[in-house]
């Protein structure tokens, strides 16, 4: 747990940042768990994916912009993006961070920057996940989810709820009424024992508890984890339930669990892979040593032979 928080500190620290990103051998690392620092890395990856009978969904990599034009240039990345997807008919959709939309900015620049993604993605057929980041912005998040889904009617945009938050029970509960697209993880960011749970069997039984919800009445949802006991439960769950496989997919992130992945594609589930690229991959990378500490060795290993 020291280790995990530590870790979690660190993804905040600009001067470590800077550090790390200087290092051939962090960049090495980097590799396992980002499709690359450009567009043409990440449709590559995407393609292969692809071909391996998996869905994706791209993360352009970035979070927390403070400037305006920076967000603005976001916007653009994101447009190319689905430009891209849509000439190589990829099976993708596209996750993006409020805050590398401007949230921090200013509410109303994030929801002009959503707005134009959302547009340009429908144009495509395409579909928007909002990622959910740390509990400072859920309420923030889910307000504006609120406001572009249900006011403005884009029904081409679907949220991220976590587990380990207390609030994530009702908010399943307000979302499966709205017919919102759920995607469901664990949650990864540092949160005090005010708003989430502090023992990690907690975190566990709240997400299958809001799984069980999200498989019955839930509309398409995204459940995202590598828990292998969590999965090994879902496909009991559906068998007994009798819930189509088109009526859910599972989620995990590029890099993790490769096995897994593939044990799950043959055996016919749907799967979509998370695949971020860019070169803003410090704080993302910081989270998945966070998640787990026994991939520090990989980092170990790789310094030892830089
Ligand atoms: P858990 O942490 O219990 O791990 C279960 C097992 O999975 C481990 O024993 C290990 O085998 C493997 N594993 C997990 N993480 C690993 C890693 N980094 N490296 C190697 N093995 C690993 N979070 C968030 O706060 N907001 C978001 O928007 C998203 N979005 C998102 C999308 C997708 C598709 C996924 C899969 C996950 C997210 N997450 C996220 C991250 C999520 O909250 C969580 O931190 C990680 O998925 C790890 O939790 P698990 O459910 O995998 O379980």
């Amino acid at each position: 747990m020291l280790l995990r928080n530590s870790l979690l500190w660190l993804a905040g620290n600009r001067a470590v940042q800077q550090m790390v990103m200087g290092s051939a051998v962090s960049r090495a690392v980097a590799r396992r768990f980002v499709a690359g620092e450009t567009i043409g890395d990440a449709l590559a990856a995407a393609e292969t994916i692809n071909r391996d009978g998996a869905a994706v969904s791209l993360d352009y990599l970035g979070e927390n912009v403070v400037a305006a034009d920076e967000a603005r240039a976001v916007v653009g990345t994101y447009g190319s993006m689905l430009r891209a997807i849509a000439a190589r008919h990829l099976n993708c959709n596209v996750s993006l961070k409020l805050t590398a939309l401007g949230l921090d900015i200013d509410r109303e620049l994030c929801i002009a920057n959503l707005r134009h993604v959302l547009e340009t993605a429908r144009e495509y057929g395409n579909f928007i996940r909002i990622d959910m980041e740390g509990s400072d912005y859920t309420a923030v998040t889910l307000e504006i989810f609120e406001h572009v889904y249900c006011t403005l009617g884009y029904d081409n945009v679907g949220i991220v709820l976590q587990s380990y938050l207390y609030r994530s029970a009702a908010d399943v509960g307000r979302a499966i009424g709205l017919r919102a697209r759920v995607r469901l993880c664990k949650g990864a960011y540092k949160e005090p024992p005010e708003v989430a749970f502090p023992d990690k069997s907690e975190v566990d039984r709240s997400y299958v508890s809001l799984a069980r919800a999200l498989l019955r009445h839930g509309n398409y949802p995204g459940l995202a984890t590598h828990d292998e006991r969590i999965i090994e439960w879902a496909k009991r769950f559906v068998r007994e339930e009798g819930i189509d496989s088109s009526r859910y997919e599972f989620q995990m992130l590029y890099g993790v669990r490769r096995d897994l992945q593939r044990r799950l594609v043959a055996d016919g589930y749907n799967l979509r892979l998370y695949v971020p690229y860019g070169e803003a991959w410090y704080p993302y990378l910081m989270r998945r040593l966070a998640e787990r500490p026994a991939n520090l060795l990989f980092v170990l290993r790789a310094l030892r032979h830089g």
